[in-house]
């Protein structure tokens, strides 16, 4: 059977890495959080208190401490950088509230792009994050866009930082967001937006099943129609 590729992008909390990890185990697909990725860099760059004008120093500790995925027992994805397992702390307030500037050097979206696309080679892929389907994959054959009001994304992140274990005030989270929306979506390099062949989903109040099962839908039409 034929693979394809599956763009996932949206703001932060849409919903994509749940709803794309669902979908990568149905299909066996590989799933990528390209966020990690940049929470990545955003990690090492607070590490050595670095700025937006170190932008050499935080290529070079790219390049010094690989970014990599492993899998727990649990079958939920862990992240490295070198040899350290940075799953919980790139989750951390100070990473959230740090990564846009870092995701907005443009070096660093060259060098993650180019890790990004390396990854995606084989096919068989389904990867979430805010330029996939205009810069990353271009021609995934299926691309995807999620949208949902900033109140449902604060409340969705809220009950997941309750999980981690991650101390947040739900009003402050939503201003968070709202910010973080904002600068994404007005950086100079890649912003956030959907390419125009992505199909636009606005997941407010719908559960993930759906969700799920439409993107499924979808993808196993083009497969279908590869194959
Ligand atoms: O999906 P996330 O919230 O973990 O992403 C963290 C940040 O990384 C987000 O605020 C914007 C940036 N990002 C990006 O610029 N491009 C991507 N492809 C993925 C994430």
């Amino acid at each position: 059977m034929k693979s394809i590729c599956i763009a996932i992008d949206g703001p932060a909390s849409s919903g994509k890495s749940t709803v794309a990890k669902i979908i990568a185990k149905n299909l066996g697909y590989t799933y990528l959080d390209t966020g990690a990725m940049y929470r990545s860099a955003t990690y090492l760059a607070l590490k050595e208190q670095l700025t937006e004008k170190d932008v050499d120093a935080i290529l070079d500790l790219l390049a010094k401490h690989p970014i990599s995925f492993g899998r727990q027992e649990d079958g939920t994805q862990s992240v490295f950088v070198g040899d350290k397992d940075v799953t919980l702390a790139i989750r951390q307030n100070d990473v959230t509230n740090n990564v846009s500037w870092v995701a907005a050097i443009p070096e660093v979206r060259t060098e993650l792009v180019n890790q990004q696309r390396r990854i995606a080679e084989k096919g068989a892929i389904i990867m979430d994050g805010r330029d996939i389907g205009t810069v990353v994959l271009p021609n995934a054959e299926l691309k995807i866009f999620l949208i949902a009001s900033v109140d449902e994304r604060a409340e969705r992140r809220y009950k997941e930082n309750l999980e981690k274990g991650i101390e947040t005030n739900l009003e402050r989270l939503k201003e968070e967001i709202a910010a973080r929306d904002y600068k994404d979506s007005h950086r100079k390099v890649s912003p956030l937006k959907a390419a125009d062949d992505a199909i636009t989903f606005d997941t407010s109040g719908i559960p993930i099943e759906d969700v799920v099962q439409f993107i499924q839908e979808k993808a196993q039409k083009k497969i279908d129609s590869l194959s």
